[in-house]
């Protein structure tokens, strides 16, 4: 064997690495690393899973020398099992829905494997069905095995023992919370306990997307109706055996269209080119680190496949906006449009513990009804002239006491990204928006400053 070399393509299955997210995440305190699975040789982490069930099957003699590997798939597990099928000689029969793309077809055909379609408009119990098929091929051809990714505990195992010590051993442990899709539960189950045994208080956090079950199930111990997402690879509508849910600590709900967004600013803003359910993953892991506000940890996020098989679809401007995913530029613009429209005036602000004599100063001297009070450097609240009217209406004189009792939340905040239009409904419920950039208080909107922009832009 030449030096640097390994001895097939099986043996590059991991060894993946793991990557700071700079950009994306830049707003949250902990940090978030990605563990770069798209990166294995049949293009996902289910070549490890792939690996663990054949290696599986030949130890208990299930899979004999050129063998007949049959499995339900509609892509990753497929292209793990035809590429190592392909260096021990086994052959492959893939039983796929008719929905499927062209592409992961052909991409399974391209290994030497026959494919099967099935018509995705029937019932599981019709003879057409892809369950059914599945069961007829296995029965009916010699030396088949079915490698049965939704019930065969060697798919969780594989993580537990390929994909979780490869990642403890590269981070020495200095991990807090690992985060990943949930679709047959592999890498959760197999990931999260090998996690938890290692380390106290180690947080596993799944992702799952609006349609699945998994998150009502988890929350309510209810099976709800699924319904129709785009997202591929996470979500079920049934339990799969190798799914654990009592190993998460925390079930994160993710839409379509924040996935393929969060997916598309992965591969532009970061150069990580992944797939759909690696955006879902990490727009569940920056939700997550938000919920911790201050509290900081390290954040290890699995990406499953990669961007390539999602070219003509999340990658397409076309096909986004036809599905709703790419909104048209809004008209009326931006808050940080609107903050720019005006004349620039100062950020009148008071501090918490100043007085009320003050703060009436600080009213009258800029011709404002409400003032932010700031505590720390921080947003508190906010005094109005009304409640300084009524304070002083009970309590006459009492001029030099703080205004930490007239101070109110009777206010919204949003950042300068947020979209003009959504104002008109959050000033049904505030008196005031306050515009936070991080937590710094960029500007101040009222009603009236609203009315002047939507005034100004039909002029
Ligand atoms: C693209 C993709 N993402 C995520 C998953 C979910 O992983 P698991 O089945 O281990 O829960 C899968 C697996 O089916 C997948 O193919």
């Amino acid at each position: 064997m030449m030096k640097g070399a390994v001895a097939n393509v099986v043996e590059a299955i991991g060894h993946t690495p793991i990557i700071k997210l700079n950009k994306v995440a830049a707003h949250v305190k902990s940090e978030i690393y990605v563990k770069m699975e798209f990166l294995n040789p049949g293009g996902s982490m289910k070549d490890r899973v792939a690996l663990n069930i054949i290696l599986d099957a030949e130890r208990r003699g299930l899979l004999q020398p050129g063998g007949t590997i049959v499995e339900a798939t509609s892509g990753n597990t497929g292209a793990g099992l035809a590429l190592i099928a392909a260096t021990r000689g086994y052959k492959c029969i893939f039983v796929m829905p008719d929905k499927m793309s062209h592409e992961k077809i052909a991409t399974l055909r391209a290994f030497g494997a026959k494919v099967v379609i099935c018509p995705t408009a029937v019932e599981p119990e019709d003879p057409r069905s892809y369950y059914e098929v599945t069961k007829r091929i296995v029965a009916e051809t010699p030396g088949a095995f079915h490698a049965n990714q939704y019930h065969n505990p060697a798919n969780p195992e594989a993580h537990y023992v390929s994909t979780a010590p490869e990642m403890w051993e590269q981070t020495a442990g200095d991990m807090d919370v690992f985060v990943a899709g949930m679709g047959t539960g592999g890498t959760i189950s197999g990931c999260g306990r090998y996690f938890k045994e290692r380390k106290q208080g180690f947080q596993v956090i799944g992702v799952d997307p609006i349609g699945s079950l998994y998150y009502d199930y988890v929350k309510t111990g209810r099976l709800t109706k699924p319904f129709a997402y785009s997202v591929e690879g996470i979500g079920e509508d049934f339990l799969p055996s190798t799914m654990n849910l009592k190993i998460i600590d925390e079930i994160v709900r993710v839409d379509d269209k924040e996935c393929f967004l969060m997916t598309r600013a992965l591969v532009r803003d970061e150069g990580i080119f992944c797939g759909g359910s690696s955006g879902a993953a990490v727009a569940g892991a920056i939700r997550y680190a938000e919920q911790l506000g201050d509290v900081k940890k390290n954040i290890v996020v699995l990406l499953p496949d990669s961007a390539q098989k999602y070219l003509s679809k999340i990658f397409d401007d076309k096909w986004m906006s036809e599905n709703g995913f790419l909104e048209a530029p809004d008209p009326l613009g931006t808050v940080q449009d609107l903050l720019r429209s005006r004349p620039r005036r100062p950020i009148v602000t008071v501090g918490r513990g100043d007085s009320i004599h003050n703060t009436i100063a600080v009213l009258k001297e800029h011709g404002i009804s409400q003032v932010p009070v700031i505590e720390s450097g921080r947003l508190s609240g906010l005094v109005s002239e009304i409640d300084l009217l009524n304070y002083l209406l009970a309590n006459p004189g009492k001029i030099d006491e703080p205004i930490d009792g007239l101070i109110e939340a009777d206010y919204a905040t949003v950042t300068p990204q947020t979209k003009v239009k959504l104002l008109r409904t959050i000033f049904n419920d505030a008196k005031l928006v306050c515009v936070l950039d991080r937590d710094d208080v960029v500007g101040v909107i009222s009603k009236i400053d609203l009315i002047e922009y939507l005034a100004g832009r039909t002029a």
